[in-house]
């Protein structure tokens, strides 16, 4: 492989899996994903604004730079994952003020959580530089980066993305991906997973409170919750499809049934001295699928609500 200035000139090699990786940032994460790329076998330089915490990286063969710049010189696949979206913007004011063409040539591959206008305004920036830009969304925890269990997820070019899918691959084993062109779909994604995650602890957390009222242990609730969680997952092929289709069969069980169950769910938390703000939550999303004239469709038919901005204070009060 041909290195120029970090910038390595000979294309066809670029994919190859010894490709050198610069690494931004060392905290948590950025020191799990710079020890990923060592154990793969990539030349690894790393920095971190605060000194003190590459010793262990140094030790398995990384090379520490001295400033941001340095570090981006040693290779052409930039990786940065700092706190967040001001980091970012703080670093790529310093690499442009140490050189306004530092990016061109190289591919800098955001893996710090953001929004997708955040990651779209960083990939303009990289562009205008006249660099690659992925942006990238990790879903695991670090000390299970480098293994099967990783999820780390990208958009942005496919040819940057081609171009580096080895050495990314060094993240996460068996789930890489590329999720399309536009660079803000992997941040959006990251948004709606989080989203997914939090209603099903919301609703755990709130089951728990339910069941705690009446003297049941969380821990013997557990169980019971984590096959539910299962036999609900197994659902989402299905509504996704009538999602797609924007038709809802009520094939299972109709909205008007689904709305039954979610008043006990208000009335038993009532009862309890439960806060009922979730059971009002999803009732309320259901009442309003049902005077869209629902009642009969699946739950999927849901996703009209959702699909709009709730309605202001007056309008809710009048349905
Ligand atoms: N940890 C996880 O489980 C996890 C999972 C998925 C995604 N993530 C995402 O990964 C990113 C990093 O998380 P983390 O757990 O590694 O956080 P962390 O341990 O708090 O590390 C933050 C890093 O950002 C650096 N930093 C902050 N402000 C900076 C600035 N203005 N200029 C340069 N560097 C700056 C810090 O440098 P100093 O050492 O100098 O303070 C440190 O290296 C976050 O966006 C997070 O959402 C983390």
């Amino acid at each position: 492989m041909k290195v120029q200035d970090g910038v390595m000139t000979d294309k066809s090699n670029e994919s190859a899996k010894d490709a050198p990786v610069a690494v931004l940032g060392l905290g948590l994460m950025g020191r799990a994903l710079a020890g990923a790329f060592l154990r793969a076998g990539h030349p690894t330089t790393v920095w971190n604004r605060t000194p003190g915490k590459a010793a262990e990286l140094a030790d398995a063969g990384a090379r520490t730079a001295a400033s941001p710049e340095e570090a981006v010189r040693a290779a052409a696949l930039v990786v940065v994952c700092v706190s967040d979206h001001t980091a970012v913007h703080d670093l790529l004011d310093r690499l442009d003020a140490a050189d306004p063409a530092l990016l061109a040539g190289r591919v800098l591959v955001n893996l710090t959580s953001g929004t997708a206008a955040q990651a779209r305004e960083n990939a303009a920036r990289a562009a205008a530089a006249g660099g690659g830009y992925l942006d990238g969304v990790i879903l695991a925890v670090p000390q299970a980066i480098g293994t099967p269990e990783a999820v780390v997820l990208y958009s942005g070019a496919r040819a940057d993305f081609e171009r580096y899918e080895p050495a990314l691959r060094s993240l996460a084993t068996d789930a890489t991906a590329h999720l399309g062109e536009d660079h803000g779909l992997a941040a959006l994604h990251d948004s709606a997973v989080l989203g997914l995650m939090w209603s099903v602890l919301n609703g755990f957390l709130h089951g728990a409170a339910l069941l705690g009222a009446a003297g049941v242990d969380a821990s013997a609730f557990a169980p019971l919750a984590a096959r539910s969680t299962v036999t609900v997952a197994g659902w989402l092929a299905d509504y996704a499809g009538q999602i797609d289709a924007g038709t809802y069969p009520a094939d299972d069980a109709t909205l008007e049934t689904h709305i039954a169950a979610m008043d006990h769910l208000a009335e038993e938390s009532a009862a309890l001295g439960v806060s009922t703000e979730l059971p009002d939550l999803v009732r309320t999303l259901a009442g309003r699928a049902l005077a869209a004239g629902q009642g009969g469709a699946s739950y999927a038919a849901l996703v009209e609500q959702f699909r709009r901005p709730a309605p202001a204070a007056g309008e809710a009060a009048a349905e």
